[in-house]
């Protein structure tokens, strides 16, 4: 099985962008990172960046068929700005009734307050801020059902 690791604009950009926020890490790392997470889970890595908003979307259709085929467990998604923008990434993870854990390197709730407000969560199962790179980690192990679940 495999989980789908998602990112959005600009975190191509990542060790060069704002490093006070998004710390060193470059895109590279965070897949290794993410590349490692799976392997501990026994999940296969699906890792993608895009910056552009149809090519998530698309993403997320194929995940969504992926996850009722029985292949896939879900996506971790970093949807960048486009979390506080895009109305048509809301409907398509509730179009493809795909599993997703929103995730931010920062914290976006203690930044600018256009960050606040996210067209994610409220399609997602559970979202996670502010705790670095790391956070991709464990919204993999969330996925994978390695910690406990919801109903515990
Ligand atoms: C981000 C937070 C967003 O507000 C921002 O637009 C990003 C990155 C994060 O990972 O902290 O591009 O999603």
């Amino acid at each position: 099985k495999t989980i789908m690791v998602l990112n959005g604009p600009n975190l191509n950009l990542l060790g060069r962008r704002e490093p006070g926020i998004y710390g060193a890490h470059t895109l590279g790392d965070v897949e290794r990172l993410c590349a490692e997470a799976c392997a501990r889970e026994g999940y296969a890595l699906d890792f993608r960046q895009s910056n552009h908003e149809g090519v998530l979307l698309d993403a997320l259709h194929e995940a969504g068929a992926a996850q009722a085929a029985g292949t896939l467990a879900g996506v971790v998604l970093n949807a960048g700005a486009y979390t506080h923008t895009s109305v048509a990434l809301h409907d398509a993870i509730k179009g493809a009734s795909v599993r997703v854990i929103e995730l931010h390197i920062s914290n976006v709730h203690a930044r600018e307050p256009f960050r606040h407000h996210s067209f994610i969560a409220p399609a997602a199962e559970g979202v996670i801020a502010g705790l670095g790179v790391r956070g991709y980690a464990l919204a993999i192990q969330a996925l994978a059902g390695s910690v406990l679940a919801k109903s515990a």
